[in-house]
């Protein structure tokens, strides 16, 4: 069944879990629509986990673009949400709508993701107002990291976590159809969850949230330079590729491979043909 915004909010509405997962291309994202996702995430972790960036800072248009697109073409049911990549929204009103109507034209987004609360109601209005759904993002918002001064849970303290629920009313009030939550308090993620009714999706908030969303990449266990707490490995596929790699060049090395069987024939006629013209 095709996952719409209004999926999302039924889903709510009937206290059913939504899943998400993070994909950057074709095959992968392919694999996750006919397992039954709900929503796919093209994030701007592509900078860290594709392009092996320190951060998510230079993270292109373009780079979500080819990759939002790519997986758009893989998918049939699940909602595709692009990211927009820092500074393709926080410049002004009229460059993230633009930046947001190039998501859903060249990369075929249902729905576009930005970090931050009040300060990017505007932004979020506008690209509503388009008929482009917005999902919002608030917590551990890496765009931010160098505010943050590194990768820290938010909203520890009576400040904090109330800047949080207030951030979380004003994206609900300006139209976001869905709230990821990151590195927050599973208690502070509970009482945001019960506080607005559109549905937060949780990354390191707990399993009070709506729903949970894991990069791809760490709940297969494919990204050994950082795993954080949250992370579960749901499988330990970059072991599994890591000794058919090793197999591979050893079959190469021996010989072994290819075989006949991974060969392709050709008609003795013309291989004697060819043969006989090379004798002249
Ligand atoms: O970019 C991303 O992958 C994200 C998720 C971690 C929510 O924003």
């Amino acid at each position: 069944m095709k996952n719409t915004v209004v999926t999302f909010k039924q889903a709510k509405e009937n206290k059913e879990k939504l899943t998400m997962l993070t994909a950057y291309d074709y095959s992968t994202a392919k694999l996750m629509d006919e397992s039954g996702i709900n929503g796919i995430l093209v994030g701007d972790s592509l900078g860290n986990v594709i392009l092996g960036y320190e951060d998510t800072l230079s993270v292109t248009m373009e780079d979500m673009i080819h990759h939002g697109a790519a997986v758009a073409r893989g998918v049939k049911n699940a909602l595709v949400v692009v990211d927009m990549p820092f500074m393709s929204y926080q410049t002004s009103v009229y460059d993230a709508l633009c930046n947001a109507g190039r998501l859903v034209k060249e990369a075929k987004a249902g729905a576009v993701k930005l970090e931050g609360g009040e300060k990017v109601c505007p932004q979020i209005k506008a690209i509503v107002d388009a008929d482009i759904p917005v999902m919002a993002h608030l917590g551990l918002t890496p765009q931010s990291v160098n505010v943050f001064g590194g990768y820290k849970v938010q909203g520890k303290s009576i400040e904090a976590a109330q800047k949080l629920i207030d951030d979380a009313k004003a994206v609900e009030q300006a139209g976001a159809f869905a709230l990821v939550l990151e590195c927050v308090p599973s208690a502070l993620a509970k009482i945001i969850t019960e506080s607005i009714s559109i549905p937060t999706i949780g990354i390191g908030a707990g399993s009070c949230c709506d729903g949970q969303i894991l990069v791809y990449q760490d709940m297969l266990g494919m990204y050994s330079d950082f795993t954080p707490k949250f992370v579960k490995k749901f499988a330990n596929a970059g072991q599994v590729m890591c000794s058919a790699f090793l197999d591979y060049i050893d079959a190469v090395k021996s010989g072994e491979f290819p075989s006949k069987e991974h060969s392709f024939d050709i008609s003795d006629d013309v291989l004697s043909a060819i043969y006989g013209g090379m004798k002249k």
